[in-house]
């Protein structure tokens, strides 16, 4: 048994909540503004005060003086907390620079000062007269002339980060066609609509922090690591986030901040990271550079293919993992994938939505239409005849469940593909060009343990406890979807609190495991429920039916309120199943687009996508998952870059009005279509997530539409207009 579901029986079969188009609980709070937001929570604890955060002023070296004399004088301040001079605190899991500079500095606005005082304003003045003198040194802030002679990666598993399968150079130099570019793909930010925010409190040994945090598990620990305490003196909540994308996997500085200024100030402490320091002071997507060579037989088939990849961090942290996909989504049996790591002293890179798909695929999958017009073939075709059932490198494995060509070929027949123009610059519609454009997505679909409480009580109400996230997914609603389905009773019955480290630890929202491993433990947690309601009214719960607030068993039936107020926890595990599938989610992606001949502004006209994702558990929030991806893929190929200043080692353009994000009236039609698929590996639940897949590959798509519509192709993203005139 790969999972400890209840044997014979799914109850997913004939699913009435599971599964169907459902509007999100937690909407009306959302869209009328009174969803509590970490930095809301101004009912949790009275006597709130204020911090304001001081990033340091050099990429590099080390402060040579602070004076806080001033700002101590300053109006209303109580407190000021200052690096600490021999020791940086606050690394925690998932971080490579501390999150509290010592007195080296790794990173521009790394926090070294905050300020508390009774007003945001008082404590956003005084630390305008600290004044701090630093020793700077010179630094690498440049990839491109980094990454020549960068050693392989090794910071996953320790090995270096390099596959061969066959001979790729014999195969390459043979091969019918031979396609060699490279490309470049920009510095990113998360840039998500709430900052980073945590309120802290103390109450003599025990902190709670309520905080705007994607894991809640994983960062209690990485609190109680940071600060040197218990972890079971740390509690997290965290019930509404308002995006993370990646950017609050791990605890940042305005939690760590937030309990040192309320120790300091002997008053609880609100810290939000200033939207303008937040670009340096957090982490980023990771610059790329990639350089595909790929060999291919007259009818497509790929002989050979080599992908490697270029990325550089901070000492000590991972790189960018851009050839990922590359190594699941093409045949082709002689291969050369490769990362590369080149060390830089800009901000830090770390996780952001798919991290290294999202930006493998926007050089993989232009490769692949520039070998397609090579061969003078259809993209979509060349994806198709290139299929495969089995892991490339590793044939052993199977895909648990790959519906890639379907995603294709329907993909191409609802786009109408087939009227796509084939020379490239050739359609004009007035003076805009006009072109078409797709690629292939693929994501992996991993699971994790998650467990629940739910809860029944005498009016046969169920309550759901997990410390699971809502990052503006749909958790709410797909928990409570899957409680209502397994219980029996209609979904308004089912209350469902998220978020609080008191509650069960849940996988957390991250790596699009979440939907797909947060409600497995809901449903483990339910059929627990359902044999402590069988234990005591007499009935194995495995073999009853839970329907309509009833319970159905052989020769006779229940109300669900017989049963009485009870309550159970349960925790979905898993076997080792990934060493025997490789299990991922997989689409396509189309493209039109239109180009003002003139100036070069393009504009998309319209985009879909054709998931496989195993069983999606409301097509209405998943639906949200990729178009908002789908957004971000646009922003990611048309306009989105962190400027690094080469001289200073710092992010320029660190506001919302220099970084430039789309939103969905840039992009007048969406549509997504998912594909009735069941994953038969992953979970009872067989569903797999869609909120990365969605960034992995409509960025290429839209480069390729681009290329279709002007005839010109440019490998060096973002695909700005300047670049086309
Ligand atoms: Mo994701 S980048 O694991 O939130």
């Amino acid at each position: 048994m790969e999972y400890n579901a209840p044997a014979g029986k799914n109850l997913f079969d004939n699913a009435k909540v599971v599964g169907k188009p459902t509007r999100r609980i937690d909407g009306p709070l959302k869209t009328t503004g009174t969803a509590p937001y970490a930095y809301e929570r101004h009912d949790v604890v009275p006597g709130q005060v204020y911090g304001y955060v001081l990033g340091a002023g050099i990429a590099k070296g080390r402060i040579a003086a602070m004076d806080v004399s001033a700002a101590r004088a300053m109006p209303g301040v109580l407190a000021i907390v200052t690096a600490p001079d021999t020791k940086p605190v606050g690394k925690g899991m998932g971080n490579t620079a501390p999150l509290f500079g010592g007195r080296d500095i790794a990173h521009y606005h790394q926090a070294i000062a905050l300020v508390v005082a009774e007003t945001f304003e008082q404590a956003r003045a005084a630390s305008s007269v600290i004044r701090v003198e630093y020793e700077r040194q010179k630094g690498a802030f440049d990839l491109a002339s980094a990454a020549p002679g960068a050693p392989l990666d090794t910071t996953r598993g320790g090995e270096p980060d390099q596959v061969r399968t066959g001979d790729f150079e014999a195969a390459y130099h043979a091969a019918y066609v031979q396609l060699d570019e490279r490309y470049t793909t920009p510095d990113e930010s998360h840039a998500m609509m709430e900052p980073h925010a945590s309120i802290a409190a103390w109450e003599g040994e025990k902190l709670t922090l309520w905080t705007s945090n994607q894991m809640i598990a994983w960062n209690k620990g990485s609190v109680g690591d940071i600060l040197d305490m218990e972890p079971d003196n740390v509690r997290l909540d965290s019930p509404y986030l308002g995006g993370g994308f990646g950017g609050k996997l791990f605890v940042r500085a305005d939690a760590v901040l937030a309990a040192l200024g309320a120790k300091a100030a002997g008053r609880p402490v609100k810290v939000m990271l200033q939207r303008p320091l937040i670009y340096n002071n957090t982490t980023h997507r990771p610059a790329s550079i990639q350089r595909l060579r790929i060999g291919a037989g007259k009818d497509g088939r790929i002989s050979a293919i080599a992908h490697e990849g270029w990325s550089g961090n901070l000492p000590g942290g991972s790189g960018e993992n851009t050839v990922q996909q590359t190594r699941q989504l093409y045949a082709g049996d002689h291969r050369l994938t490769a990362n590369y790591l080149a060390t830089l002293d800009l901000p830090e890179g770390n996780a952001m939505r798919a991290p290294g798909e999202a930006s493998g695929h926007m050089a993989l999958e232009v490769a692949m239409d520039e070998l397609a017009e090579k061969l003078d073939m259809c993209p979509v075709e060349l994806r198709i005849v290139n299929d495969t059932q089995t892991v490339p490198d590793e044939p052993e494995i199977k895909f648990s469940d790959r519906n890639l060509v379907r995603c294709l070929r329907e993909g191409a027949e609802r786009f109408g593909w087939a009227n796509r123009n084939k020379t490239p610059g050739g359609l004009r519609d007035g003076r805009w060009l006009i072109g078409m454009g797709m690629a292939a997505g693929y994501r992996n679909g991993p699971v994790g343990k998650s467990a629940a409480r739910v809860k029944l009580d005498r009016r046969g109400r169920v309550t759901v406890e997990t410390d699971m996230t809502d990052i503006g997914t749909g958790s709410y609603t797909i928990i409570a979807q899957t409680a209502a389905e397994v219980m029996g009773v209609p979904l308004k019955q089912v209350t469902v609190r998220l978020g609080d480290s008191a509650y069960p630890a849940s996988a957390g929202s991250g790596g699009q495991w979440g939907a797909a491993s947060s409600t497995a433990g809901v449903y483990a947690a339910c059929v627990n429920l359902r044999r402590a309601i069988g234990e005591k009214l007499g009935f194995d719960g495995d073999a009853a039916t839970f329907d309509n607030s009833r319970i159905a068993v052989d020769g006779g039936s229940f109300a669900l309120t017989d049963a009485g107020a009870l309550s159970a926890t349960g925790e979905m595990t898993y076997g080792d199943f990934q060493d025997d599938y490789s299990v991922g989610t997989f689409a396509s992606h189309f493209c039109e687009i239109a180009v003002d001949a003139y100036t070069g502004e393009s504009f998309i006209r319209r985009m879909l996508s054709v998931c496989d994702a195993g069983r999606i558990l409301n097509p209405v929030s998943a639906r949200s998952q990729v178009i908002g991806a789908m957004a971000m893929s646009v922003g990611a190929t048309l306009t989105e870059e962190l400027a690094v200043d080469k001289r200073f080692g710092f992010f320029v353009n660190h506001d919302m009005a220099g970084y430039e994000v789309p939103v969905h009236a840039d992009i007048p039609h969406q549509e997504v279509v998912f594909l009735d698929t069941l994953d038969p590996v992953i979970s009872p639940m067989k569903a797999k997530g869609v909120g990365e897949l969605g960034i992995c590959g409509p960025t290429a798509a839209v480069a390729n539409a681009l290329y279709n519509a002007t005839g010109i192709r440019v490998r060096e993203y973002p695909l700005t207009l300047d670049k086309y005139l």
